[in-house]
């Protein structure tokens, strides 16, 4: 593949995973791996295997002719991988990549199928594009935990580099289910970010985190959200439960506005 050729000249090259329907978040990954490596590779698959089959993979955005104009326009970028669902999961496909450690909980307890899944995608998409590193956001925070850990455990050789999230004017963080709020939905989306930062300041200034997570869940419900799945203060390095906020924790929220599941976190 072209990626071999490029690193027996010396080039860093580095990967930014995608699913498509790219956005300024994205682009921002994108802009990361320009200032760090020599030749910069976008892989666009969505991919089946992350998705349950009550979710929303049938009807999620793909426009291939708008992602790659939305990367022209951000400078261009030296490939963009496109692999089909044949070239991924060819017939009598039979493996998968079971996580454990950061996978556990969170994420896990509602979605239980969604890391084995990424966590094999990003395994082939790393062994096929043969990067230095590879990019992603902290928007998804455990995935980029699941992904650091599965890759430093597989011995695959690359880093991983994490960008912080990127935000609409009023916080909420970009995702492309945004795209399914309506204007009202769209209001109530908007106190998440808000309620993430007030529990974490609740914790940081002496609240129990039980407690600090039981007001962040009623609070949303307060603000419109239909489900909680969860508001947790974690270790922001494995995840694992803490009992107070003194070292670096993160605090990490899932809540269902009508039909859109939105997730977002940050530091504490
Ligand atoms: P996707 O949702 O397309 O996201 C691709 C990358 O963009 C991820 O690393 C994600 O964290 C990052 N991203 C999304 N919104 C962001 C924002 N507002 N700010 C910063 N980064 C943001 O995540 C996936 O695809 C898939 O699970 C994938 C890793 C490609 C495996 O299929």
């Amino acid at each position: 593949m072209r990626v071999r050729l490029w690193r027996a000249k010396g080039a860093r090259v580095a990967l930014v995973p995608t699913m498509g329907a790219l956005h300024a978040g994205h682009l921002a990954l994108v802009h990361e791996a320009k200032a760090r490596a020599d030749k910069v590779v976008v892989s666009i698959f969505v991919n089946p295997a992350q998705f349950a089959p009550h979710e929303d993979f049938a009807r999620y955005p793909r426009d291939f002719a708008a992602d790659r104009a939305k990367l022209e326009q951000a400078g261009g970028v030296d490939l963009i991988y496109a692999p089909d669902q044949k070239l991924m999961y060819p017939q009598g496909f039979a493996t998968r990549i079971a996580v454990d450690g950061p996978s556990a909980g969170l994420e896990s307890d509602f979605r239980p199928h969604f890391f084995g899944g990424v966590a094999t995608v990003v395994a082939k998409l790393f062994i096929q594009c043969a990067p230095d590193f590879a990019v992603f956001g902290e928007k998804d925070y455990q995935q980029l935990l699941v992904v650091r850990r599965m890759a430093a455990d597989l011995d695959l050789n690359l880093e991983i580099v994490g960008v912080p999230t990127v935000r609409e004017a009023d916080g909420l963080a970009l995702s492309s289910r945004n795209a399914y709020l309506t204007p009202e939905q769209r209001g109530i989306a908007a106190h998440l970010n808000r309620v993430l930062r007030r529990v974490g300041d609740r914790a940081k200034s002496g609240t129990s985190i039980p407690q600090a997570e039981a007001e962040g869940a009623a609070l949303l419900l307060d603000a419109g959200f239909d489900r909680v799945d969860y508001v947790a203060i974690r270790d922001a390095e494995t995840l694992a439960p803490i009992r107070e906020a003194a070292r670096a924790a993160r605090v990490l929220a899932a809540a269902r506005v009508g039909g859109v599941r939105l997730i977002d976190n940050m530091p504490v």
